[in-house]
């Protein structure tokens, strides 16, 4: 999480900074800083509070200097404070610096750099990093080495980086070196913006976007050391490389809420879109197939493939759930779903007939880029469902399959999510057209699947009939989510949406286990949420809603239009089109997302930057 943004150039610095932190705060906002460094002084200013606070802070105690680095933070270690609040100074000021990760030996090194006498002024793990770059910054001086060099100021990054355990991502400035800014990475993202005279460092091409469209992707254990008219590139083991200058491909006003109130409203409803977006130029309609350009893996290796692992996160984990059941059905191909964060410290037997997918939005979370990266270790072909180009899973993939869902912002995914099914949809039908899938059976699903947009777009207009409905239960402190098959994992994602953004407690379960054990939650203030549309499985998800209701529940049902026989047991019902089966996750994902943004609004919750929680989960 945090996002870091920096500058050396012509122009001032501090507003470049405050614009950069602005579009980075969705990686992290609960305290913002900035330093720019002018006539041999760095100047600091960093609040605990949103961007805008630190804006109004700048506004009245101003700083001037074009070159200076700036942080917005997504804690891990220390409360939200203001002293905890990045950048943090090492020695005596002779080092600034902004960090993203996490620095696992930190009490080790404070306690090391205490003894020596270093005063440390924050509880973060970062403030250790600092003084050890001031420390060996130190050391270089006393044997006689020129702090105001280039040289000697990267020596001592180079010198402090191997005590350092943990994930970093860094922005260093130097009090005594005028014009020099130092960017390293090992774990959390950092691009390098490259413009006329001036370079940009940032953790993802954001803050670029209208200054440069050049950018260079560091890689692990990659430092630029930047001027504003040079830029080196080392790396730790191969020494100066040459960097390889991408262009940035933007659309513009995607940052743009149009006319939206919210990120999370705008991108629910840039859903029909996106589900084309996903589409397009995948359908091959003469073999009754999909096809993709970025699989980087032959049919002849694709047809060996007798197991599937799906890995991710969060809602992109919801959404690999309901690519099992896809995988399974249409490619009969056995598959697993395995959360990252417990696949990179686990050891399931895998052969080379195993092929990983890492799902992920942003491409940058922490623990879905370290399973893949496990699993590459052992030699599985590692593919990536990704929306973020550019991002690090996307790039240390061995092939994949990008989402073309444009930015999301909205802390809460929602257009992400029914991008990654629709990929997962046409993956299904790719490797069962491989394998026994037949071609009238590939038809339909083409068939259907290019409706997709345009059902999506019907759904949409629950919307006035989901505002009443969160309107009457928007003040519930649980609500439980059932739906059986591939509704099931419908649940999870829609119970995460209510608890992420309202804050309100919310399970997700398999309708039939709820007399397993939730059942005993029921009662008249606890509603219980059923998708519920056609499905062969139907009257037994009924029977599970007279279970609910016998006890004096109240039941929310999501049903197909038409369903008259729902009305008269459900206490609300929010009617969606009728699709196939394994469709629904596309169609029933919505109201859901729907029903927790007005519960949030309700409730006073800020909808687009929930309390304690990033957008890009960059920290183990
Ligand atoms: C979803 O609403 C969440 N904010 C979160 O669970 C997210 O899906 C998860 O962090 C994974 O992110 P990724 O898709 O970018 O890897
Ligand atoms: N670990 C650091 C802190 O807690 C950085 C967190 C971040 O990446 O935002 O301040």
């Amino acid at each position: 999480m945090c996002g870091i943004v920096g500058y050396v150039g012509p122009r001032q610095a501090a507003p470049l900074l405050l614009e950069g932190l602005h579009r980075l705060e969705y990686r992290g906002y609960d305290s913002a800083g900035i330093a720019v460094q002018r006539n041999g002084k760095i100047e600091l200013r960093k609040k605990a509070g949103r961007v805008s606070e630190l804006e109004r802070l700048v506004k009245s105690r101003a700083v001037s200097g074009s070159l200076g680095i700036g942080h917005t933070r997504w804690a891990t270690h220390g409360g939200v404070t203001d002293d905890n609040s990045h950048p943090h100074v090492g020695g005596n000021g002779e080092v600034v610096l902004v960090h993203n990760g996490v620095i696992e030996n930190y009490a080790a090194l404070r306690s090391h750099l205490t003894t020596k006498g270093y005063v440390f002024r924050s509880a973060t793990d970062t403030e250790a990093v600092a003084h050890l770059v001031a420390d060996c910054l130190d050391e270089l001086t006393r044997l006689g080495e020129d702090p105001s060099s280039d040289a000697t100021c990267v020596k001592a990054v180079t010198t402090a980086l191997p005590n350092l355990k943990g994930t970093y991502g860094l922005a260093i400035v130097f009090r005594d070196c005028p014009g020099l800014l130092v960017a390293v990475r090992n774990g959390s993202p950092l691009v390098i913006g490259v413009g006329e005279d001036e370079h940009f460092v940032a953790s993802d091409a954001s803050p670029l976007v209208g200054h440069t469209d050049q950018v260079v992707y560091l890689a692990d254990h990659e430092m630029a050391i930047l001027r504003a008219d040079e830029f080196t590139l080392i790396h730790r083991d191969s020494g100066v490389m040459t960097p390889d200058v991408r262009v940035l491909e933007h659309v513009p006003g995607e940052a743009d809420l149009n006319g939206f109130p919210h990120y999370m409203l705008k991108e629910i409803y840039e859903q029909p879109q996106t589900i084309e977006n996903a589409l397009r130029g995948r359908i091959d309609e003469d073999e009754a197939t999909a096809k993709f350009g970025g699989l980087n893996i032959s049919t002849q290796d694709l047809r060996r493939i007798d197991r599937i692992v799906l890995t991710a996160c969060g809602t992109s984990w919801h959404a690999a759930l309901v690519g099992e059941y896809l995988l399974e059905e249409f490619a009969r191909i056995p598959t697993e779903v395995e959360y990252a964060s417990e696949l990179r410290y686990r050891n399931p037997p895998m052969s080379d007939r195993t092929m990983v997918f890492a799902i992920t939005q942003s491409g940058e979370t922490a623990d879905t880029l370290a399973a893949m990266r496990e699993c590459k270790r052992k030699g599985q072909p590692t593919l990536a469902i990704c929306n973020t180009v550019g991002s690090t899973i996307a790039r240390e993939a061995d092939g994949g399959i990008y989402l073309h869902a444009g930015q999301e912002i909205g802390v809460a995914s929602t257009k992400a999510f029914t991008s990654q099914v629709t990929v997962l949809t046409l993956l299904a039908l790719y490797l069962g057209r491989m394998r026994h899938l037949s071609e009238p059976a590939g038809r339909r699903l083409i068939g259907y699947l290019k409706e997709m947009p345009r059902i999506v777009e019907r759904t949409l207009q629950c919307h006035d009939r989901v505002r009443e409905v969160a309107e009457k239960y928007h003040e519930a402190n649980n609500v439980l989510y059932m739906g059986r098959l591939y509704n099931f994992p419908v649940a999870l994602e829609g119970a995460l949406k209510l608890k992420e953004i309202s804050y309100i407690h919310a399970e997700g379960y398999p309708a039939a286990e709820m007399k397993h054990g939730p059942i005993a939650l029921v009662d008249p203030n606890t509603p219980s949420v059923f998708i519920t549309p056609h499905c062969h499985i139907y009257p037994k998800v009924m029977s599970n809603i007279e279970e609910v209701k016998a006890r004096g529940g109240p039941v929310i049902a999501i049903a197909c239009e038409g369903d008259e026989k729902i009305a008269s047991i459900a206490d609300d019902v929010i009617y969606v089109p009728d699709v196939e089966e394994y469709l629904q996750p596309i169609v029933t994902a919505i109201p859901l997302q729907l029903f927790s943004y007005h519960c949030a609004l309700l409730r006073g919750c800020n909808v687009d930057r929930p309390r304690n929680l990033a957008k890009s989960v960059t920290v183990e």
